[in-house]
């Protein structure tokens, strides 16, 4: 009987460390040591035994016993935290419920109109370059034409940096004119849509912050028809209608001779408004030929280059497309704003 009885806890052990699931466990442990399990009607056959051996058999059997107890508890902790771990996923994975909306950021209205300015540019020959926001006061104004003591240079309200003399932040994009001549030199063509900065006092046409798109041809012969052809192609892409300009004479150290190019206002449709100054025409693109002082800081001879230059206004261009009638709108990330392009 003693044999038996380690026989059956052999038995057992195998098979319990073989159970692969709780259920499979708790079978067990009824076949073995439930009230009418194998273990359990073993031990009972106790009386049988001969006086002298029923202790030991006894003894035996609550070791066996207690083990089996000890083992089952083992297992059916590890077995539990598998399928525990196992359900939780499942819970995770519920497929009818439905998925999170995705928010999608979208270009800014000054991306938007920059980017189709550049394919046009683009296919008319023009390539697209970047310049620095922090200029030197030699590219912002001296390579300009505008000398340090010269009055042009209250035209712009400058930002100049702290304790960092000679430096700006780049009041136009015309910064980039001298440097691209001296890169490139000419022929050439070039676009430069960039950040500018002015110390201004806000209100609905005016911000300290703005972009614009300046363009730069420099070939042989450069006229300004050759100018209004560009200009004309440009406004009408971007504006996707026929508008009215005007050209008027202007003054830019830089260009000569030099124009206010205006576009009848497309926010009041010409009557006046507070974006025209009431006056029902927008300036659009200063622009004008090439100063020859210019050519020469570039290291060109203006006896053989000629070219022409304009600043578009691209924070001004996209309020006519777009219809906003306050400038502050466009810095001002108010996502009531943003959301409607
Ligand atoms: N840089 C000038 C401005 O910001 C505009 C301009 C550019 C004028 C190119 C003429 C030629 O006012």
């Amino acid at each position: 009987m003693f044999d038996q009885l380690t026989k059956l806890k052999e038995k057992a052990v195998r098979e319990i460390k073989n159970s692969k699931v709780l259920k499979e466990l708790h079978n067990l442990e009824v076949k073995y040591l439930g009230r009418k399990g194998e273990l359990t009607k073993l031990l009972r056959q106790v009386k049988d035994l001969a006086a002298e051996e029923k202790p030991k058999f006894g003894q035996l059997g609550n070791e066996i016993k207690e083990e089996l107890n000890q083992l089952i508890s083992e297992i059916k902790f590890e077995l539990n935290k598998k399928e525990k771990a196992g359900s939780s996923k499942e819970k995770w994975l519920d497929v009818t419920l439905p998925g999170r909306k995705f928010i999608k950021g979208h270009l800014h209205p000054n991306s938007l109109i920059q980017y189709q300015l550049e394919d046009v540019f683009s296919r008319m020959g023009f390539i697209i370059l970047e310049g620095p926001e922090l200029e030197s006061e030699y590219y912002n104004f001296e390579a300009l034409n505008i000398p340090p003591t010269h009055p042009a240079r209250d035209m712009q309200d400058t930002f100049f940096i702290k304790d960092k003399t000679g430096w700006v932040m780049r009041t136009h994009t015309s910064n980039m004119q001298v440097r691209t001549i001296e890169k490139y030199q000419a022929p050439l063509r070039a676009v430069f849509p960039g950040r500018c900065f002015r110390y201004e006092a806000t209100d609905v046409s005016h911000d300290t912050t703005f972009y614009q798109l300046e363009g730069l041809m420099i070939d042989k012969d450069i006229s300004i028809d050759n100018l209004i052809a560009v200009m004309k192609v440009l406004l009408k892409e971007v504006l996707k209608r026929e508008v009215k300009i005007r050209l008027r004479p202007g003054y830019f150290p830089f260009v000569e001779p030099g124009f206010e190019l205006d576009v009848n206002c497309l926010i009041c449709g010409g009557k006046g408004c507070p974006v025209c100054k009431h006056s029902g025409w927008v300036e659009m693109v200063p622009c004008g030929l090439v100063h020859p002082n210019v050519l020469k800081y570039g290291g060109l001879d203006p006896k053989e280059w000629s070219g022409f230059a304009f600043g578009l206004g691209l924070t001004r261009l996209v309020m006519m497309k777009y219809g906003i009638d306050d400038i502050r709108l466009l810095q001002s990330g108010d996502l009531r704003f943003l959301q409607q392009f």
